[in-house]
């Protein structure tokens, strides 16, 4: 559904800058012309990007952000899942999931098909990695096959049929939020909160979803480096999302560490699957779990067992079919790196930390993400970590196998790792936990 196009008065862009740089409060009106001149092209790249540093630097009140989230769903369309019936004509709620981005973060891939079990529909729009951190559509690109894009009526037709969905978001959802995230990108504006939270709920509001559960993840392997921030990223995030009327709780959690024993693309498909057949690592499971009860509960429904749907193979079932509707052969053998190097434990004792930043940076550099948008990722590429905190290891032990198609990028991926690991005498404990608080 296109939005409306913005109507009311003209500002000059320069005193919408200053107002901001002298600490002041933007209107909505300026809000939302300063939003819909720059999509049009008539506020220039060098003015926004002064306005987002002011923003950066003096902050934004609720009704700004709450103004400036309006303004990038109106910059294209909002799309409508309200006549989504299933395939027996009932209809059908929506639940969706947004995590802020991490090392190892593959949650997706096994949480998609686990909610659609239950009956509730999960239109994912997901993007691709930049930097250290994955993407969704990167890893199941693994899959032969697979293809992301698909047109509004394939989307509702699969999540009719099969319940879950994840493919890329089309190029009319938020324009002006592509156009923004680009220019902040290059900077130095990308870390303000009200930048981020309006970024990612204009994308969900326009997205359509019902309910929605938000993943803010902690650490060195995220954007927010405390858990203060996070809890104040997640507090707005809520905020904005109950005000567009979708029921929204977010969970903070620990990115000091990667999730799970695997980054990068094809790997990552691998340890989805193990999970999706009952097994996988702890933390992958609990967490899947986790975010799995709260979309069904922001969804209404409470009796749902998730735990039981991934032993039982009922999510597994659904993640074949969701793969095959999108051209992927769940069968086929995934893409394998053609070299591999391993670091071992140089001591014994409990490993009790493994920096979530350091195994990212050499996953991208093995050449399982990218540092430009056009840059083609390897499908085989990462790290696997054999020991992950709490672990106890011993000295010659392997604890770390990068994997590339390139051997000449080993050098660079092990600077990467260097301080990365630290094992402590037996009886020592790591000091985070995975779920750190609930904001609703
Ligand atoms: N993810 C987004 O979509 N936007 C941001 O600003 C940061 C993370």
């Amino acid at each position: 559904m296109k939005q409306p196009a913005y109507q009311g008065p003209a500002f000059d862009a320069v005193e919408v800058i200053m107002t901001k740089r002298d600490g002041g409060t933007l209107s909505p009106e300026q809000i939302a012309w300063t939003i819909d001149a720059y999509t049009r092209g008539a506020i220039a790249d060098e003015q926004m990007a002064a306005l987002n540093m002011a923003i950066l630097l003096k902050g934004m009140d609720r009704a700004e952000i709450s103004g400036w989230t309006t303004a990038m769903i109106n910059s294209g369309e909002r799309m409508d899942f309200a006549g989504l019936r299933n395939a027996a004509g009932a209809p059908m709620a929506t639940t969706d999931k947004h995590s802020t981005g991490g090392v190892g973060d593959k949650i997706t891939l096994p949480l998609a098909p686990l909610v659609a079990v239950f009956g509730v529909a999960v239109p994912q729009l997901s993007g691709r990695g930049l930097g250290h951190t994955g993407g969704t559509l990167d890893k199941l690109e693994a899959i032969p096959g697979w293809r992301a894009e698909l047109s509004h009526g394939e989307m509702m037709r699969q999540l009719s049929e099969v319940g879950a969905v994840i493919c890329a978001a089309g190029a009319s959802l938020a324009p002006a939020d592509k156009k923004l995230y680009a220019l902040r990108d290059v900077t130095g504006t990308v870390e303000a909160i009200p930048l981020i939270a309006s970024s990612i709920m204009s994308k969900k509001i326009a997205e359509g979803t019902g309910a929605l559960v938000l993943d803010v993840k902690v650490g060195s392997g995220a954007f927010m480096k405390n858990v203060d921030m996070a809890r104040e990223l997640a507090t707005t995030m809520v905020a904005l999302g109950r005000d567009a009327g979708v029921n929204t709780v977010a969970l903070l959690t620990d990115m000091s560490t990667p999730l799970g024993q695997s980054a990068g693309n094809a790997i990552e498909v691998q340890e989805s699957v193990e999970v999706l057949a009952g097994g996988g690592p702890q933390d992958v499971v609990e967490l899947t779990v986790k975010l799995a009860q709260e979309m069904l509960a922001a969804a209404g429904v409470h009796d749902a067992d998730p735990a039981a749907a991934l032993q039982d193979g009922r999510a597994m079932d659904v993640w074949r079919r969701m793969i095959a509707a999108q051209g992927g052969d769940p069968e086929a053998p995934l893409p394998q790196a053609r070299e591999s190097e391993t670091i071992h434990a140089p001591a014994d004792g409990v490993l009790v930390e493994l920096d979530a930043l350091s195994v990212g940076v050499a996953a991208w550099r093995l050449g399982a993400g990218r540092a430009r948008k056009e840059d083609v990722v390897q499908a085989g590429a990462g790290v696997r970590m054999h020991a992950k905190p709490g672990a106890v290891v011993r000295a010659g032990e392997p604890l770390l196998t990068l994997l590339t198609d390139t051997p000449e990028k080993f050098a660079r991926a092990k600077e990467a790792l260097v301080g990365a690991v630290t094992i402590a005498p037996e009886g020592s404990r790591p000091a985070n936990r995975l779920i750190i608080d609930r904001i609703a």
